[in-house]
C-alpha cells in the first residue's frame, strides 16, 4: 500500500474534525443501552407498517429483512399510507430528528385512518405531535447525525416488536459490535474497513446480495453517498438474473466494481461463476454471524466505517451533508 498509516491519521485529523468515525466505534454500547432502556410494551397488531426516511428509514428495511418472513411488515418511505391501513394495525414511525416531513405526514395519515402509532425519535415535531394526540414515543440517545444513531434506533425498534424474550440474544450482538468496532479504529493499522475503502477508492461500486439482504445494500449505498460523497448502485438476486447479468456480456466499464455480500446457500453462485469466467475483478464480503440480524448489523458496521475511511481518502468531511440540508430547506 503506497499510503502510510500515519498519512491516513493525518487525513482523519484534517477532514474529520467532529470525529464522526468515533460515533461508529460506540455502536456496541449504544445498541446495548437502547435494549436496556426501551420498555417492553407488549404490543399486538395485524400488520406492522414502518415509516421513516434515510438513516431512520433503514430501520424498516432491516426489520423486514430480519422478520419479514414470519411477520407482516411493510415499509413505507413516502408521505402517506395505503388505504388498507386502519384499526388493529401498528405504524412504527422512526425519525431521529422528529422533524422529517414525509414521516410526520405519514403519521398524520396513520392517525386519521385509526391505526395505532409508536414513534422512535430524539424529540422534535414527532414528540410534540405525540403529546397532542396521545400516542407513545420512545426517545433515543442523541448522536452526531441520524445515520450514526442506527444502533439505538434499531435496538429500540427490535425491543418494541420482540419484547423482553429477544434481549438475551441481542445483547450478544452488542458485544460483537463492540469488539468489531474496536478493530476498525485508527489504532488498528490497515484494518479491514480501511482496506475496503481503499479497494473502492476511484471506482464505482455496484453492490450485490440476495434479496433477503436488501437492507445491507441500501445502507451501504446510502453511507457511500452521505459519508464518502460518491455514487453507488445495487441489485438484489435472484431478480438480477432477469436483467442485471446481461450487462456482464463482456467486461463492463473498468471503473465499475462489483462488491458481493455473500451468505451460505444464497442465490449468488452462478453470477460469481460468470464473473470468474469473464476474469472480472470483484470483491466478496462474507456475511458472518449466528443470526440474520447479526449478519446485517456487522456488514453495515463494516461498510459504514469503510465509507468514512473513503471520505478521508477523498479529502471529504464524512459528517457534512450540505446538499441534503440545502434541499431539505428548499422543500420546507
Ligand atoms: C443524516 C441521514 C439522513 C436522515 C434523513 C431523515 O445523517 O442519515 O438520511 O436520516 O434525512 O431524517 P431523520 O432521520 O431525522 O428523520
Amino acid at each position: 500500500m503506497s499510503l502510510k498509516w500515519d498519512d491516513v491519521k493525518k487525513l482523519a485529523a484534517k477532514y474529520d474534525k467532529k470525529n464522526f468515525l468515533g460515533e461508529y466505534l460506540k455502536w456496541g454500547e449504544r445498541f446495548q443501552k437502547a435494549l436496556e432502556k426501551t420498555p417492553s410494551l407488549g404490543i399486538s397488531y395485524k400488520t406492522l407498517y414502518v415509516v421513516g426516511m434515510g438513516g431512520s428509514g433503514i430501520v424498516g428495511d432491516i426489520l423486514r429483512d430480519y422478520l419479514g418472513m414470519e411477520m407482516d411488515i411493510r415499509v413505507f418511505k413516502y408521505t402517506r399510507l395505503p388505504s388498507c391501513v386502519g384499526k388493529g394495525d401498528l405504524v412504527l414511525a422512526v425519525s431521529f430528528s422528529g422533524n422529517t416531513i414525509e414521516t410526520l405526514s405519514s403519521v398524520s395519515d396513520a392517525l386519521s385512518k385509526g391505526a395505532d402509532v409508536i414513534g422512535i425519535t430524539t424529540g422534535g415535531k414527532l414528540l410534540e405531535l405525540s403529546e397532542k394526540k396521545g400516542f407513545n414515543v420512545i426517545r433515543v440517545e442523541k448522536a452526531l447525525a441520524p445515520r450514526a444513531a442506527l444502533p439505538q434506533l434499531i435496538a429500540t425498534a427490535l425491543k418494541i416488536i420482540l419484547g423482553e424474550k429477544a434481549v438475551e440474544e441481542l445483547m450478544k450482538i452488542a458485544d460483537v459490535l463492540r469488539d468489531e468496532a474496536s478493530e476498525y479504529s485508527l489504532d488498528t493499522r490497515d484494518n479491514k474497513a480501511f482496506k475496503l475503502a481503499y479497494y473502492i477508492w476511484g471506482r464505482l461500486p455496484i453492490l450485490y446480495a440476495d434479496e433477503g439482504y436488501l437492507s445491507i445494500l441500501h445502507r451501504a449505498k446510502s453511507s457511500l453517498n452521505e459519508n464518502a460523497k460518491i455514487n453507488a448502485y445495487y441489485q438484489t438476486f435472484p431478480e438480477g438474473y432477469h436483467n442485471e447479468v446481461e450487462a456482464f456480456k463482456e467486461i463492463i466499464d473498468p471503473v465499475a466494481y462489483p462488491i458481493i455480500f455473500k451468505d451460505h446457500g444464497d442465490n449468488l453462485e452462478p453470477f460469481i461463476k460468470h464473473l470468474d469466467d469473464l476474469e472480472m475483478d470483484y470483491l466478496i464480503i462474507d456475511l458472518v454471524g449466528e443470526s440474520r440480524i447479526e449478519k446485517i448489523l456487522r456488514a453495515i458496521l463494516l461498510t459504514d466505517v469503510a465509507s468514512i475511511y473513503l471520505a478521508y481518502l477523498r479529502k471529504k468531511d464524512p459528517f457534512e451533508i450540505d446538499v441534503i440540508n440545502k434541499l431539505k430547506k428548499m422543500r420546507g
